[in-house]
Formats: C-alpha cells, sequence, structure tokens
C-alpha cells in the first residue's frame, strides 16, 4: 500500500543551497576541544587527534563556529596566542573543561590552533567576539591579528607565531546569546552595543586586502525580542545600510525527553519539537524583512541540535547519539533546504562528544555517530538548487493537538540530476512512499537507505559504528514515478537521472 506521495515541483527553484547550512559549532567545554579535536596541555605532548581530523576532512566541513557559546563572551583570545608554555590559564566561567570536571582553561588551543585545524580540514572559520565581557577594541585587534597584512605590532605577532599570510577569516560574530550567558541584555540594549563593536570591527573590513567580513548578530527565539532589535538597529544614523550580514538564533530540542526512558510517544513529541524549527525560522525571516527593506540578511541557526536532559554541565553535556537524534537532523536539513532563500548557515552542535555531535571518542577510538550518517546522505544537495516539493504525508495527532507529518522529503536539482532526500518519522512501522516529478519522467534511480537495521534508540559504539553505513535501497521506476518501502525511522538519499 503507497501511503506517502512526495511531487517534486522539478521547475520551482526556490534557492541555491548554502553548503554552509552544513556547518558546526566548537566550544570549549567539556570534551569538545580538549581530548575530543586536541590532546595535550602546555607541557605534554601536544597536537590534532588525527582520528578526528580525519573524520572531519572526510565529512567536508564547510564553516566551523568557535570559540563558542557562552565561552565566547569571556575568552579573552590574547590568552591563547604565542607559545604556549607562557599561555595563562584561567577559570572557565561557564564550562568544565578536562577530566577532573575543573571549570578551567589551560588555553593550549587558541587562535592559531584553531585557523590551522580549519585549513587541515578545509572549512571556513567563524569565530565569535566577546561582547559580555570584552570591548570592541579587543574584538577589532583579534580581526587585525588574524587579517592583517601590513606592518602593525598584532599583524608581526601572528608572523612570529607561524603564520605569515593573513588567515582572511570572513566571518565574525558579535557576542553569542547576549540576551542570556553574553551578557543579560535587552535588546536594544544589544542593539546599542552591536552598533559599536561593528563600527571597529567592520571598519577592519576596509583594511583587508581581499575580503569582505560578515557581520553575524545574535537573536533568540522570542521573536519580540528579535523585533525590537532589529528596530532600534534599524533607528541609527547608518540608516537601512546598517553593517550586518546574518541575524541567528538557537534551537534546542528534547530537553524534558531522557533518551534512556524514552517510548514511542516521546518519540514523536521529540521530532515534532525538531520540527518547530521551521516556524523559528519564519519568523526571524519576517522580524529581518521588517526593517532591512534593501538590503540582505541572512538567517542563521549557529547552534542547533538535540539536548537531552542526559546533558548536564557535570557530564560535559554529553549524551548518546542514537538513530532518533539522526532522524531529526535528518528532518531538520529538510527544512533548511525549503529556506534556501533565507538560509545563509547553520551549526549543529557540538562537533565531538558534546550534544549532537557527529564525533564521539573514547581514550584512543574515534567514531561516528548516526547523524554523521545523515549529514554525508544529505551532502549532495550542498550548493544545489532547492525545489519546491509537496509532501502529501499521513500524520498523527500528538497529545498537545500537533500534526506529526510521518514521512518528510526536500530535493535539489544540479549537475547530477535531482537529489531527493525522504526520513519516515515514524518510529512505529514502515511507509511505501511513491515520489514524481513535476515535467520530467525519470528512466532511473540510484538510492541509499540508514538506519533499515536498527531500532531507533540504537546509539553508536566503537565497536557497531559501522553498522550504521550507508545501504542501497530498492526503488522502482514506472511511467516516471518511483517508489520505495522505507522501514520504520530510516532516511533516504535518492538520486534521479
Ligand atoms: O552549546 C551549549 C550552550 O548552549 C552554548 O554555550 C550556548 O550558546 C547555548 O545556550
Amino acid at each position: 500500500m503507497t501511503n506517502a506521495h512526495v511531487t517534486v515541483h522539478s521547475a520551482a527553484v526556490i534557492d541555491r543551497i548554502a553548503p554552509e547550512v552544513h556547518g558546526h559549532f566548537s566550544e570549549h567545554l567539556g570534551r569538545c576541544i580538549y581530548d575530543g579535536i586536541w590532546h595535550g596541555e602546555a607541557d605534554e605532548e601536544v597536537g590534532f587527534r588525527e582520528d578526528v581530523v580525519d573524520l572531519l576532512s572526510e565529512l567536508d566541513i564547510p564553516v566551523l563556529r568557535w570559540p563558542g557559546g557562552c565561552f565566547a563572551d569571556d575568552y579573552h583570545w590574547e590568552d591563547g596566542i604565542g607559545p604556549r608554555e607562557e599561555r595563562p590559564r584561567r577559570r572557565n566561567l561557564f564550562w568544565a573543561q578536562d577530566a577532573r570536571n575543573l571549570p578551567e582553561e589551560s588555553n593550549a588551543f587558541g587562535t592559531d590552533e584553531f585557523l590551522e585545524l580549519c585549513e587541515h580540514i578545509g572549512t571556513e572559520p567563524y569565530l565569535a567576539v566577546n561582547v559580555g565581557s570584552g570591548d570592541p577594541r579587543e574584538a577589532a585587534d583579534w580581526v587585525e591579528y588574524c587579517n592583517y597584512d601590513g606592518d602593525t605590532e598584532l599583524a608581526d605577532r601572528r608572523r612570529e607565531n607561524g603564520h605569515e599570510e593573513p588567515y582572511s577569516v570572513r566571518y565574525w560574530g558579535i557576542g553569542n546569546e547576549n540576551w542570556g550567558c553574553g551578557g543579560q541584555m535587552t535588546p536594544e540594549q544589544y542593539a546599542r552595543e552591536y552598533r559599536r563593536y561593528a563600527t571597529y570591527v567592520g571598519s577592519m573590513d576596509k583594511l583587508m586586502l581581499d575580503h569582505d567580513l560578515e557581520l553575524i548578530a545574535c537573536g533568540f527565539e522570542n521573536h519580540e525580542w528579535n523585533r525590537r532589535f532589529m528596530d532600534e538597529i534599524g533607528s541609527s544614523s547608518w540608516g537601512v545600510e546598517f553593517p550586518l550580514d546574518h541575524l541567528t538564533l538557537h534551537h534546542y530540542y528534547g530537553r524534558s525527553f531522557s533518551v534512556a526512558e524514552a517510548d514511542e510517544d516521546r518519540y514523536d513529541r521529540f521530532l515534532a519539537e525538531a520540527l518547530e524549527i521551521e516556524d523559528h525560522i519564519d519568523r526571524i525571516a519576517a522580524a529581518i524583512d521588517a526593517v532591512a527593506t534593501t538590503r540582505d540578511i541572512g538567517v542563521i541557526i549557529d547552534e542547533w541540535g538535540a539536548w537531552h536532559p542526559e546533558s548536564v554541565a557535570e557530564s560535559g553535556l554529553e549524551q548518546p547519539g542514537t538513530v532518533l537524534d539522526a532522524l531529526s537532523a535528518a528532518a531538520v536539513l529538510d527544512v533548511f533546504n525549503d529556506h534556501s532563500d533565507v538560509m545563509t548557515m547553520a551549526n549543529i552542535a557540538q562537533t565531538v562528544n558534546v550534544l549532537h555531535c557527529l564525533v564521539e571518542t573514547d581514550g584512543d577510538d574515534a567514531w561516528p555517530r548516526p547523524t554523521y550518517r545523515v549529514f554525508d546522505l544529505y551532502a549532495p544537495h550542498k550548493g544545489n538548487d532547492a525545489v519546491r516539493t509537496s509532501v502529501d504525508s499521513p500524520t498523527r495527532a500528538l497529545d498537545d493537538g500537533t500534526e506529526l507529518p510521518l514521512v518528510g522529503a526536500s530535493a535539489s536539482t544540479g549537475n547530477d540530476g535531482t537529489y531527493v532526500t525522504v526520513t519516515n518519522l515514524d518510529c512505529r512501522e514502515a511507509h511505501v512512499v511513491e515520489i514524481a516529478l513535476e515535467g520530467k519522467t525519470p528512466s532511473r534511480a540510484d538510492a541509499e537507505v540508514l538506519f533499515a537495521d536498527h531500532e531507533v534508540n540504537t546509539a553508536a559504539t566503537v565497536d557497531n559504528a559501522d553498522e550504521f553505513a550507508a545501504e542501497e535501497l530498492d526503488v522502482s521506476v514506472e511511467d516516471g514515478v518511483l517508489t520505495a518501502e522505507l522501514a520504520a525511522s530510516t532516511v533516504a538519499g535518492i538520486a534521479v537521472r
């Protein structure tokens, strides 16, 4: 029985899918940086973990945000440059950093280490400056250290630290969650701070040889806050040409949903919470549009993902990485595709070991989690043109009145034809899905499926991680219509020619 129909409206292009929506976020928190990406401190054998660097390189990450998170608004970047043995040890105001659970920061991993990591794995860096406890001068100096090619003391310090050429860092975040851990500011207060920072950080732009800086402001899931922020920004003497390239918000879901205690009803609720991201994207885009009438300002979701009750400060925000989390990631990536006209970046939190990470480590072992497989499966969408899809799907009515669509999909077109991703969000049963491409009669489909052999609450471990790799999926093609059966809790990627 066919119970879901996907129609790909091939001629209805939404926009190019910014590859940056497959971005990542890494913070000085728990075992993300130390132990996860970098091992050792100043006086030991130090360096990048090659196994993690390899896994991240294979994923072809377009952009990586650092150093926080809440950590960013109490980070003084000059603590983390120069000879490692001379760098000061500081308290980490928000997060424990090491195996002893001490909230301390060795500064062994700083700006040059992060930017080298980005070079190794071929990714664009995105730095978040300190607004909460810093000042605009410190932020502008950071831009100068990273990007300036002239004959100044800061550019020379970069050269002394082994980097003759400027790094050309493009993305600069002005603070993090400044409505919360970044200074508890009102929207008007943050807008005024933003303007001060943008004046100095933004002015560095004209000193750069070949690079445009892109400035990023923090928004909130409270959309009244975003509206007031935009109003205040728009009322400056810059008028509507204010220097703001992107506005962000963070969307975490599943906070009341313990992985250990889950049942099928809770799975549904969790997936519905993940899908709320669509409403947030629409609402923040509307807040932007109401003020930014003559310039494009993109939407960035620069922290997103599952945050279960297992993730508390004492556990270093660690939680098991299950198939369920991976399904939610697929659903969210479909939403990003459908909103490619406004979405300029997104960064899943966090890269290694923390929250909804893609890579997990234990001692000398490192392995990909199920969500890593989803990012891999969705990779062909990056840089393609997203096209409208309509999904006629069965739904499940949840206790709070939400109708959870059980099948989701998105599609894009590019040099290799049309790529369609389809997710069976139903944790209870399989669905047969028919896919038609308006105006096209495809003759061939090459398809892969994830998680067909796994229960939805299974987590990857070092021993079973390979079993989560994609498998071939049978897709029949008749009169140009594709048909596939998707087992419960699975994700498929279908290349149509
Ligand atoms: O990712 C963990 C924390 O969540 C970040 O530091 C903060 O920005 C958010 O609240």
